[in-house]
């Protein structure tokens, strides 16, 4: 078993295989996330493969097939169900170093009668896929191993040559507290072999009521004290983390042979936004900014919007691959010159907690609510016809069609988590 002085030592010179026990150990206490209170299920199966497609750029929805092999690698607790439930049709294999995490996954893979995943204990660093996969989730994983590009070559080896992955990695931005106190604590009980994870809890618990000092690290801990156990100790009592810039993620992608596609919209982000632009009113910096290539606009957004910058939640393909990259901006044209009809369907969830989720038939609007909440959305959404494409609905309601607003609407109205408008198909 890890001691606190074997996590502090793993700061320095660390060995991947020291990380994946520290990791086995950690997720073997804590089993992350916590409990979801549904799983929801889809009336439309291809709802789940038609907005991923739109969202990276395709309105043909082509690229991710009706049946795509999906590996969620570092699946924790909840995400191998919450995938299986989204793409009815795959066929998927999600992997964690943490048993007690994949029998909570077992138990509810079968409570919600999913038969599409094969559950397996196994680090990316172990795994040898070649080619296999159409889609890839790996999120809130690499950024705990000892060196993140060494399960990245891994995630990019098991790619198909046009697959794609989503991968989700620390804004350092978002961390600077949770690592600088994460590290504090493995300095606090270095010497301490028999603390355990949950008497440091105790400790965080009560450092957020008695805190020595007044400062951005009490204020952040105050606002944290109603929050799990799950996600305090992996707030702040994490054994190794690692984060990112734009510009350092793009580095590192680089070392594996992939490139960003597009941002992947996660609307749990604590800064609340989900979109990198940044709209100046000073016309020189707007000028120069819109005319930059994607990489070093986000950049430039993720180093002024600080801790208000979206989470590093990206799209990411094999620089090889026989689909071209489109900019956000060649994105943003198609999907002006793209038909979209109102989409709807119905979801019925699985209502309970770990172990004992059950079926409600009550079914539920889908998207929910039935429209955009986005203002400028929502009269493109009231407008949308079949045979009119986006900019033809722009004219009628005398919108111009700055790249502000189009990739805005685009989000807001095209992607999975705002699936308002699915592409009408040329025949
Ligand atoms: C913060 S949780 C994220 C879980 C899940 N991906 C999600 O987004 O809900 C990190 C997970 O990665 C797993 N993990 C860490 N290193 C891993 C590795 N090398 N191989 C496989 N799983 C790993 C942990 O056991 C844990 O379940």
């Amino acid at each position: 078993m890890a001691t606190n002085r074997d996590l502090f030592n793993l700061m320095g010179a660390i060995s991947q295989p020291a990380v994946d026990a520290a990791n086995r150990e950690f997720y073997g206490k804590i089993t992350y996330p916590w409990p979801q209170m549904t799983y929801p299920t889809y009336a439309d199966p291809h709802c789940g493969t038609v907005f991923l497609n739109q969202e990276l750029g395709d309105f043909t929805h082509a690229r991710i097939q009706p049946r795509p092999r999906i590996w969620v690698a570092g699946c924790g607790s909840n995400q191998a169900t919450l995938t299986a439930l989204r793409f009815p049709g795959s066929e998927i294999i999600a992997t964690d170093i943490s048993a007690p995490s994949l029998a909570v996954c077992e138990t509810n893979l079968a409570q919600v009668d999913a038969q599409n995943v094969t559950v397996k204990e196994q680090s990316i660093n172990e795994a040898d896929y070649q080619e296999e996969f159409d889609y890839i989730i790996c999120t809130g994983v690499i950024h705990h191993n000892a060196d993140p590009a060494i399960p990245l070559v891994r995630l990019a080896a098991a790619l198909k040559r046009n697959g794609v992955l989503e991968l989700a990695v620390y804004n350092y931005y978002h961390r600077i507290l949770t690592t600088a106190y994460q590290k504090a604590m493995r300095y606090l009980f270095m010497e301490d072999p028999e603390i355990d994870l949950d008497q440091q809890l105790e400790v965080t618990r009560d450092l957020m009521e008695t805190f020595p000092v007044e400062n951005t690290m009490s204020f952040y801990l105050k606002q944290e004290k109603h929050q799990s156990r799950e996600y305090l100790a992996d707030s702040f009592l994490q054994p190794v983390e690692h984060s990112y810039t734009v510009e350092s993620l793009v580095a590192l992608l680089h070392t594996a042979g992939l490139e960003i596609i597009l941002p992947c919209v996660y609307v749990f982000d604590k800064s609340g936004r989900m979109n990198w632009h940044l709209e100046f009113a000073n016309e020189v910096a707007a000028r120069h900014y819109e005319n930059l290539p994607d990489v070093a606009r986000w950049q430039i957004s993720n180093l002024l919007m600080v801790e208000r910058s979206p989470s590093l939640v990206f799209y990411v393909q094999r620089k090889n691959s026989s689909i071209r990259r489109k900019s956000e901006r060649e994105v943003c044209e198609e999907f002006l010159n793209t038909r979209f009809a109102r989409y709807s369907t119905v979801i019925k969830n699985y209502v309970g907690g770990n172990g004992n989720y059950q079926f409600s038939a009550t079914p539920i609007p889908h998207p929910s609510p039935r429209v955009p909440v986005d203002q400028t959305a929502r009269s493109i959404f009231k407008e949308v016809s079949h045979d009119k494409t986006i900019r033809e609905v722009l004219e009628t309601l005398d919108l111009k069609p700055t790249f502000a607003l189009v990739n805005n609407a685009r989000i807001q109205l095209t992607t999975p988590h705002f699936p308002y408008l699915k592409a009408v198909q040329r025949t």
